[in-house]
């Protein structure tokens, strides 16, 4: 694994220890990594309307473009869990509308990582009436 890859997971378990996960109890860490080679960390952030919640990839974009930034090439996700977490489709969407082919490392506190290229995980992801 490269060093960059090593110093994204340390940044999104150092994200994933804020989480506000009450309702769910599963802390989601998630690390963005722009062309500037900038960091942007984020957690998940749960509501007492489920539906509401903020999952960690769409909290680091929002973050991440708040600050003028807007192309990223790589994403890190941490979780415990068995597997390691696959981003959900709301998520995909968003991350798509910046990066189409993000490259994608989950990882679990197991180390067991799997890639992912966003291209493959949401196809066609604009609509052709916008281009
Ligand atoms: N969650 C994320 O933050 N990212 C993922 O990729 C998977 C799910 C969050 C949403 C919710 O707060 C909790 O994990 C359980 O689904």
């Amino acid at each position: 694994m490269e060093m960059s890859e090593q110093e994204g997971i340390r940044i999104a378990i150092r994200a994933r220890s804020k989480a506000y996960s009450p309702y769910s109890k599963f802390p989601v860490g998630a690390a963005l990594l722009t062309e500037e080679n900038e960091w942007f960390e984020a957690c998940n952030v749960e509501n007492v309307s489920f539906g509401l919640t903020m999952c960690a990839e769409r909290v680091a974009v929002g973050l991440a473009v708040s600050k003028g930034h807007m192309n990223f090439k790589l994403l890190i996700i941490v979780s415990d869990s068995l597997q390691p977490v696959v981003p959900c489709g709301a998520c995909r969407q968003v991350l798509a509308e910046f990066a189409p082919n993000l490259r994608i490392l989950s990882t679990n506190l197991r180390s067991q990582t799997v890639e992912f290229n966003l291209g493959n995980l949401l196809p066609l992801p604009r609509q052709g009436i916008l281009g």
